[in-house]
């Protein structure tokens, strides 16, 4: 089986874009293509994540995108999972170069959304849930994460500044970011005094709607070698589910599609989570990352919001959670989100991530989930020096 690396990245900005679907797809496309240094005829395959082109009249994107490229012949696939779009459809990517069908894969994910304006995009994500008895019953992922919330905090005693600590640090994390959504300095006063959206889930409790899209290169370390450019390794993958709908689960403050993937890609690596230098979470709300953070294994069930008190997920801190900014402040475009994360992990890898590099980091994570958790992927990388 062939080791897989990442020899290019590229994103464009996220956040509100004028550009159609497909000159999104195609800038992060050409920007991960120019990073690696190849031609697009290098490319073998296209794997591309997406999950509402039809909001901007664009279905079937992946021969859309591979004949823009100039490379017809190319196969392209294209891939939904919800929000978790990108990390599930870069897990088949992935799969592909470790079992020696291709040398060399265009993974890119892409979303055009905020155009249909918020009511419309609410009524959209909906149709992620499992929709007989979440969306079609009138629930929207706010109103879903926030019975999360108010069932964690019950349990662990955790309070609504614990859930705004986590925005206040992601929007901190985000001003080092040129191409986050939201850059703007925030207290925890600002979050507990933003809008109710669904209590105890407040405006900055939230990610934004987001277009954008992100791309990478993946390929064999082979062709990797042969390219002389700078690559990092993946040496984990892992990918698990949950029932659908939260009313399906024993307990609604886990995730059990999280616990699986990472165990795999644990497993895999060879690793603990003690071994990770900084992580990039699905913190769609700030509880999300609360849970992801015990459900990755880097904090005992309930005891996160103590330890993000205590500063452990700063940049800095003992575990660095978010260095993008995260879904919170560096927005969730949801087809681009999982591809998205791993380019800040190529960024932070090559010398490229400026202000916000984790210093001494050597091993990272990514992990993405869709919906409420029904799928999602956990993937593990290591710096080439
Ligand atoms: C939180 C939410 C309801 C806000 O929608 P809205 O009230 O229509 O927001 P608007 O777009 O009108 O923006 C109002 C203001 O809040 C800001 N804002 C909007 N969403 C924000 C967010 N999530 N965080 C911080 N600021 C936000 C806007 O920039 C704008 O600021 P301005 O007035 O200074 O320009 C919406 O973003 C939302 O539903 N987010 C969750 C998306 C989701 O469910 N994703 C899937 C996760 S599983």
């Amino acid at each position: 089986m062939n080791n897989v690396c990442i020899l290019g990245a590229g994103s464009t900005k996220y956040g509100k874009l004028d550009e159609s679907i497909i000159e999104i797809a195609l800038n992060a496309s050409v920007d991960a293509i120019e990073s690696a240094g190849i031609s697009p005829h290098d490319i073998q395959a296209g794997y591309i994540s997406n999950v509402f082109g039809v909001a901007d009249k664009q279905v079937h994107m992946a021969p859309v995108i591979m004949s823009n490229l100039g490379i017809s012949h190319v196969p392209g696939l294209t891939i939904e999972s919800a929000c978790g779009s990108g990390s599930v459809m870069f897990r088949e990517a992935y799969a592909n170069v470790r079992a020696g069908f291709y040398d060399c894969i265009l993974a890119l994910g892409v979303e055009k959304i905020t155009h249909t304006g918020t009511n419309q995009s609410t009524t959209l994500f909906s149709y992620c849930s499992d929709v007989f008895y979440e969306g079609g019953m009138g629930a929207s992922f706010p109103g879903l994460f926030a019975s999360i919330a108010r069932s964690y905090m019950t349990k662990f005693k955790a309070d609504e500044e614990d859930l705004a600590r986590v925005a206040v640090k992601n929007h901190e994390n985000g001003l080092l970011n040129p191409k986050a959504h939201m850059r703007k300095r925030i207290t925890v006063d600002d979050v507990l005094n933003s809008p109710v959206v669904a209590s105890p889930l407040k405006l900055y409790d939230c990610c934004p709607f987001s277009d954008g899209a992100s791309a990478v290169i993946l390929c064999s370390e082979d062709f990797a070698k042969k390219s002389g450019k700078p690559y990092i390794q993946v040496i984990g993958s892992g990918r698990g589910g949950s029932p659908a709908a939260v009313q399906g689960r024993k307990d609604i403050d886990t995730i059990p599609a999280t616990v699986a993937a990472a165990n795999q890609a644990y497993k895999m690596a060879g690793i603990t989570p003690k071994d990770i230098d900084f992580a990039e979470v699905h913190d769609c709300f700030t509880i999300a990352e609360i849970i992801d953070i015990e459900d990755l294994g880097f904090f005992q069930k309930g005891k996160a919001a103590k330890a993000i008190r205590e500063g452990a997920t700063t940049r800095k801190g003992k575990i660095p959670i978010n260095p993008s900014g995260g879904l919170k402040s560096k927005g969730h475009p949801i087809g681009a989100t999982g591809v998205g994360q791993v380019v800040e992990v190529f960024e932070q890898f090559t010398g490229k991530a400026g202000e916000r590099t984790i210093k001494d980091a050597q091993i990272a994570l990514t992990h993405n989930f869709g919906a409420t958790g029904a799928s999602a992927a956990v993937h593990i990388f290591k710096k080439v020096n």
